[in-house]
């Protein structure tokens, strides 16, 4: 019998690659990927051809409500991704960011401990350190969450940690903020924001004085953590660990610069002088160093940016003004859902719209 990996959130844009990931790097006939996914972003770059970012089975669950008894499976391990990912969707949708987020996740993770699920991955985020001043967090270190979507990661944590033990360990990866190509693209992260502005319109326009201090990832590196915590043997009942480098930490005008420097005659304009963005936070990435030093971070930032400068051209996107897109920026695809009210024929959806 295959070992079963259920990732419940497999077609978002970290999800997609790491199916993708996971299917080159495990032995399939050990493992069976499958996943779970409400399939909210439908806009797929890679859906016309043989589709490696899909898991052998593919469930569309509202994970709000669904029982882990009725897919008939047990898994081995499970990787939770689901979410209402980012701040700006946190602070429109502030009830379905808590439903979903972290009492469904910990509602979820209850079932799989009472079925014999051995590890549960989080996907958690560094964004819970809020504002770290000049000190570089470390996991122990307080944390500040600054938003409902930060606040939403912290709690799942504390729910997450009460029900580990030696026979359900949960691994909660702090993730620094993803960067890079996915078929299931997003530009509303910032190195996906600064390279599709410099790519299509020569500037990047930074909506802040730029101070703030930023950890990005590549969401392949992402996908390497998530192998590691899938494959490798972790010690602790509950393991929150943050999930980046010090090579990808950025000031947010010290990225405008690097990714202009690559992409040539780009220009950088610092929109808002005055304001300053509170959410800055260095992260002290030792521990993931010391406990998973053969999955490290290796992506090549420039390699990272001409991929998906390539990408955005190969697939002739509009993207003179991508910030207001109802595809690739994930809070105007969920508004935009609403109004054609198709999430309203989902009862539970009603729910989301407070
Ligand atoms: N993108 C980042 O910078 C980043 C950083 C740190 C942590 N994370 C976390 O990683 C996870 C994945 O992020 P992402 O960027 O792929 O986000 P995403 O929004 O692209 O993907 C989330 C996926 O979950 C699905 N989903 C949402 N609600 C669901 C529900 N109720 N039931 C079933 N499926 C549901 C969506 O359809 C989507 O496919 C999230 O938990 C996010 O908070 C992301």
């Amino acid at each position: 019998m295959k070992k079963k990996i259920l990732v419940i959130g497999s077609a978002g844009y970290i999800g997609s690659v790491l199916i993708k990931n996971l299917k080159q790097k495990l032995n399939l006939n050990e493992y069976q990927i499958l996943g779970v996914d409400t399939n909210w972003y439908s806009k797929n770059l890679e859906i016309n051809k043989y589709n490696p970012y899909l898991p052998e089975i593919m469930y569309n669950y509202d994970c709000r409500n669904f029982n882990l008894k009725n897919l008939n499976i047990k898994p081995k391990v499970i990787v939770f991704l689901a979410a209402v990912s980012n701040d700006p969707m946190g602070n429109r949708f502030k009830k379905a960011t808590s439903e979903i987020n972290t009492n469904s996740c910990i509602r979820l993770a209850k079932q799989a401990k009472a079925i014999g699920v051995k590890k549960f991955i989080f996907a958690s985020s560094c964004s819970i350190y809020g504002s770290s001043g000049n000190a570089s967090r470390k996991e122990n270190d307080p944390i500040h969450p600054l938003t409902n979507y930060a606040v939403s990661k912290v709690k799942s944590e504390e729910g997450l940690e009460k029900i580990s033990d030696k026979n359900f360990q949960v691994i909660s990866l702090r993730f620094a903020t993803a960067a890079g190509y996915s078929p299931k693209l997003r530009l509303d992260l910032v190195f996906n924001d600064f390279v599709a502005s410099a790519s299509a319109n020569k500037f990047i326009k930074i909506l802040s004085d730029g101070s703030a201090w930023r950890p990005l990832i590549h969401v392949d590196d992402m996908s390497k953590a998530m192998l590691w915590s899938i494959k490798e043997k972790q010690n602790l009942n509950f393991l929150p660990i943050n999930i980046g480098s010090d090579l990808w930490t950025f000031k947010i005008i010290n990225l405008a610069k690097a990714i202009s420097k690559i992409i040539k005659n780009t220009s950088i304009s610092v929109v808002k002088k005055n304001f300053i963005d509170k959410r800055s936070y260095t992260v002290n990435f030792e521990l993931f160093k010391k406990l998973a030093p053969k999955y490290q971070p290796t992506a090549s930032f420039k390699k990272a940016t001409l991929l998906l400068q390539m990408k955005l051209k190969e697939n002739n996107l509009d993207l003179f003004n991508f910030r207001k897109s109802k595809e690739l920026i994930r809070l105007n695809t969920l508004n935009d859902l609403i109004e054609k009210k198709y999430l309203n024929k989902q009862l539970f959806w009603k729910k989301l719209i407070k």
